[in-house]
């Protein structure tokens, strides 16, 4: 359904409703502000939307606290009292004329309330507590909608990505058409829009009421097998419903492993007693093996420098990358420099173009850009600037003292620029420095693309640092 948003108030139709204004604003901070003259101004019915939480939000929404915990004690209370009536009616009142209780003495106990209650009413309480906290939360949330109106409007879908929004709700007695706009103008908006509610999307969808009626006739039917049942004998075995491998003879894990049928004397299957094997030292698991260590590391096969050498009798060379040890100059001939090719010494031959069964296509780079979107745009920037929406905020809040942040690196960097494929994709497989490693979200396919995406975003030269090295070869 094409829905178009005016950006004037239109009249409500007979089939839509206008239920609120929205304002747009470009940083968290003017969203707390905002917010905050909403609430001076006398607004109580508005909310604030935003990619992450923002510190601080609710005391300058003048959000009260939640009237659940109330509701939850009522209903808990109302639990406790159900169960000791019922407990008390069904031991205690056997002289009622009609419906009488049945009066059991069981080891003595007393008939009346006793210790012997409280577990039943315990667990009454639980269960009757957990309910109204599940559906009294549904309840006070308004929920569930059939369609939020917000979801109507395209601008709205970047509050999951990069906006900040404000919407006062049409139903708030400070609200009016033109001077809340008025106020959000003022109050630094970047964008006002009319919120209006499809009142058809609100009907509840025909297939529900169908379905509705479909599962009433079907939640008759157990009631009636077990009515036909009650007053029937069978001599049948038992429905085993799932038979799984309930009747097998079989070792469950960490059990000993006694052969079956010889009870008096067990012989044991294993000299060890135990039924579970360790694997094989030295294999893995079928499919494991990622011998390639170009497709999965990306560098040349046999390049991996060994292990940094132990520290040195003076602590001298405590260093984890040694420049000058015979190790590093194995595989990174000294002529190489970081700062031209990309290769570091202490590191293995990244190498320069992607490596098989990867293939550079088209859809392959729109899946490049899409993961990168997702996973690394929100610190590097759309545009791989370094400035995404978590740095600037992290830098906003280190210029206060209220976090540490080492600034996402451009990707247009020239230092960037010139690394070899190999290395990029080693970057987000095993992180770098203060980055974090993505090797356990994203699968080795998806690095490959976003690597690729890299160095596509990188040739079109967005943003070029001052003095940017000669742009490198291109890669494929
Ligand atoms: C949580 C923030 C964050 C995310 C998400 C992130 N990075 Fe980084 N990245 C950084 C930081 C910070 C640095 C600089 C690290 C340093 O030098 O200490 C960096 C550095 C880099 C570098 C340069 C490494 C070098 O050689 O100096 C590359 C390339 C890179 N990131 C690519 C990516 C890619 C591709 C993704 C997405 C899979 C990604 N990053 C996701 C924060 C992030």
């Amino acid at each position: 359904m094409a829905h178009s948003h005016s950006k004037q108030p239109k009249p409500a139709g007979p089939k839509s409703k206008t239920i609120g204004l929205l304002a747009q604003f470009d940083d968290p901070d003017s969203l707390v502000a905002a917010c905050e003259r909403a609430r001076d101004a006398g607004y109580e019915k508005f909310d604030a939307y935003s990619p992450f939480p923002v510190h601080g939000i609710d005391p300058a929404m003048g959000i009260r606290r939640t009237r659940l915990p109330f509701f939850v004690l009522a209903i808990g209370l109302t639990g406790c009292l159900v169960a000791l009536a019922m407990q008390y009616y069904t031991n205690a009142m056997d002289w009622t004329k009609i419906f009488p209780g049945y009066a059991f003495y069981i080891s003595g106990k007393p008939l009346e309330i006793s210790p012997a209650n409280i577990p039943v009413t315990f667990e009454v309480i639980i269960l009757s507590s957990a309910f109204a906290t599940f559906f009294g939360m549904w309840i006070f949330n308004r929920l569930p909608q059939f369609a939020n109106p917000l979801h109507r409007i395209d601008r709205f879908r970047r509050a999951t990505n990069d906006r900040f929004f404000l919407m006062v709700n049409a139903d708030d007695s400070k609200y009016d058409a033109n001077r809340t706009r008025q106020q959000f103008e003022e109050w630094g908006a970047t964008a006002i829009e009319n919120v209006d509610m499809d009142l058809t999307d609100q009907e509840i969808p025909k297939f529900f009421k169908l379905a509705g009626i479909v599962g009433l006739f079907l939640l008759l039917v157990p009631p009636v097998m077990i009515f036909r049942a009650y007053g029937s004998t069978n001599r049948a075995p038992r429905l085993h419903v799932v038979p799984d491998m309930d009747w097998q003879d079989k070792y469950k894990a960490q059990q000993t492993s006694p052969n079956i049928g010889t009870d008096k004397e067990p012989v044991y299957l294993y000299a060890d007693d135990r039924a579970m094997r360790a694997p094989v030292a030295g294999t893995i698991a079928r499919g494991d093996l990622q011998e390639d260590d170009r497709y999965y590391r990306g560098y040349e096969p046999g390049t991996l420098p060994p292990p940094a050498q132990p520290v040195a009798a003076d602590g001298s060379s405590a260093s984890f990358v040694s420049t000058s040890g015979p190790s590093a100059q194995d595989s990174a001939p000294a002529a190489q420099d970081p700062a031209t090719t990309g290769q570091y010494p202490g590191e293995p031959d990244w190498i320069e173009t992607v490596p098989s069964p990867f293939v550079v296509s088209e859809t392959a780079i729109a899946r490049g850009k899409q993961r990168f979107e997702i996973y690394c745009s929100v610190c590097h920037g759309y545009d791989g600037n370094g400035n995404g929406l978590v740095n600037k905020r992290a830098l906003a809040l280190a210029a206060t003292g209220q976090a540490q942040w080492t600034t996402a690196k451009s990707l247009h960097d020239p230092t960037v620029k010139v690394q070899p494929i190999g290395r990029i994709f080693d970057t987000i497989s095993n992180g770098r420095n203060s980055m974090g490693p993505y090797k356990a979200q994203i699968p080795v396919e998806d690095r490959w693309a976003i690597a690729l995406y890299v160095k596509a975003l990188q040739e079109t030269g967005i943003q070029p640092a001052a003095g940017a090295a000669p742009p490198a070869a291109p890669q494929q």
